[in-house]
């Protein structure tokens, strides 16, 4: 009788804790709305056919000015190209005089085949797993969504930034980033906002540990054309255009295997090294159904995709090319993109163009400890393998940190069947509240900051 009592009493008492846990795990269900509220957030956005080459602006305008609206933060659309708006956000700081921050992302996405999808691109599906799937899950949708929602956390806490915090939605980094973040980057509404430190964006990361990009690859476009005495197909001769071409492309080759090997070594990582891809080859005398097969042509072109990171030597790969893939010697000439491709490998102060990643850099520290805070894991810096509007901010001798906070997440951008993890973005967002929290309350300038006061 008494040990039945005994054992009644603590299955009561089990039962008692057993929802008191329940409430303690399961807090304020006021979070639980605040995490649905947001995902719904971030898959409205992803819902805006933002896709190139017509990205409906207007419907990302509206939403980024409502969603500014609703965290009261002051806002602008600049159209530095008439109907390519950038929607400009501000949270001002205390301290105005300090240098601001810059947190840039883009609103277009990259066009999608979209009978390759399983889930239509701008239905922002979210399965039962919890991946939402959608263009622009994590080019770059997710980080624009998140840096706001992470300002409307600390909002909420009541958190007050002492530098200001900006915040820019630029239309065309899809397409080059020419008339968006190249124009606001050279205009005088940018050199007001006196920026001191700029995010933009990185990739995925299939590790637990998160990339950071420091700097990217240059693109260099490059064309190499032969030309060489025509002759009959029969005959072997010296000089032909096909063959002086070939020469190049066999030693254009060998060097894009060195290259390559180096990666596959595991001694270069893949922004490290200079890739070289074929992109064209133009040769042949056209005929009604084909090409005049008995006759060797007296041109013949190739086209080179060329990447090339800012610590390589730009000479020594200047002269690679007219030395060897197209020398005048053998007759041929190149054009490197007629020079409008090349960016420039060099800031306006005559430096290569990278973020230093070390202690002179508190940008970098305080990026590192803060992700370290959230219990994030950074992996070692990196260079981006392509090009991002991050470049523009670069060359003007700014700081710019590309990071993506996706982990544990295949890198899917321009890929079919695009998504993110909503764990992984809700994680995001700890991340982005524990970064903006100490940039804007770093009260120290830094060691350009003084420099640039001093000029
Ligand atoms: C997005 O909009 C563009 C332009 O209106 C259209 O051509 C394209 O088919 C749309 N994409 C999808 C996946 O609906
Ligand atoms: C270059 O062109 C000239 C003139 O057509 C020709 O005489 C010479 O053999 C060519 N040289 C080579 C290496 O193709």
């Amino acid at each position: 009788m008494v040990t039945n009592r005994i054992r009644r009493f603590y299955s009561y008492l089990l039962l008692l804790l057993h929802i008191c846990f329940l409430f303690i795990l399961n807090p304020a269900s006021s979070s639980t709305e605040d995490t649905a509220a947001a995902i719904s957030r971030f898959r409205e956005f992803l819902q805006i056919n933002t896709s190139q080459p017509s990205p409906d602006y207007a419907k990302a305008t509206n939403f980024l000015l409502s969603q500014a609206k609703s965290l009261s933060l002051e806002s602008q659309t600049l159209e530095f190209v008439k109907s390519k708006p950038l929607v400009l956000l501000k949270w001002p700081g205390s301290n105005p005089q300090l240098p601001s921050i810059l947190l840039n992302s883009h609103t277009d996405v990259v066009p999608s085949e979209t009978n390759k999808w399983s889930y239509h691109p701008f239905s922002a599906h979210l399965d039962s797993h919890g991946k939402i799937f959608a263009r622009g899950s994590q080019d770059m949708k997710c980080v624009g969504m998140q840096y706001l929602e992470a300002i409307r956390r600390l909002k909420a806490s009541g958190f007050q930034p002492v530098r200001t915090v900006y915040l820019s939605f630029v239309p065309d980094e899809e397409i080059g980033g020419h008339d968006g973040a190249k124009k606001f980057a050279e205009s005088d509404v940018f050199k007001n906002m006196n920026v001191g430190i700029v995010l933009d964006e990185g990739l995925a990361s299939p590790t637990e540990s998160y990339r950071a990009f420091y700097a990217e690859r240059c693109p260099w476009w490059l064309v190499i054309k032969a030309r060489g005495a025509p002759g009959h197909g029969a005959k072997l001769y010296d000089n032909s255009a096909m063959e002086n071409l070939f020469k190049s492309i066999e030693s254009v080759r060998r060097f894009r295997a060195s290259q390559f090997d180096l990666v596959k070594a595991g001694l270069k990582a893949e922004g490290e090294v200079v890739s070289v891809n074929m992109a064209f080859l133009k040769a042949g005398t056209p005929s009604p159904n084909g090409f005049v097969m008995n006759l060797q042509p007296s041109e013949a072109e190739a086209g080179f995709d060329i990447r090339v990171p800012p610590t390589a030597e730009a000479e020594s790969l200047e002269r690679r090319i007219t030395e060897e893939w197209a020398p005048a010697s053998r007759n041929m000439t190149f054009e490197l993109g007629q020079f409008k491709h090349r960016v420039s490998m060099l800031s306006k102060f005559g430096k290569p163009i990278l973020t230093a990643t070390d202690s002179s850099n508190p940008w970098w520290s305080l990026l590192e400890e803060a992700v370290r805070k959230a219990n994030g894991k950074l992996g070692k810096p990196e260079i981006f393998p392509a090009s991002t509007d991050a470049r523009y901010f670069r060359e003007l001798g700014l700081p710019a940190i590309g990071f993506s906070p996706m982990a544990n997440t295949p890198l899917l951008l321009h890929d079919h069947n695009e998504f993110l993890h909503q764990d992984e973005y809700l994680k995001g967002i700890d991340i982005y509240e524990s970064i903006i929290k100490s940039y804007a309350s770093y009260v120290q300038h830094t060691r350009d900051e003084v420099l640039r006061d001093e000029l």
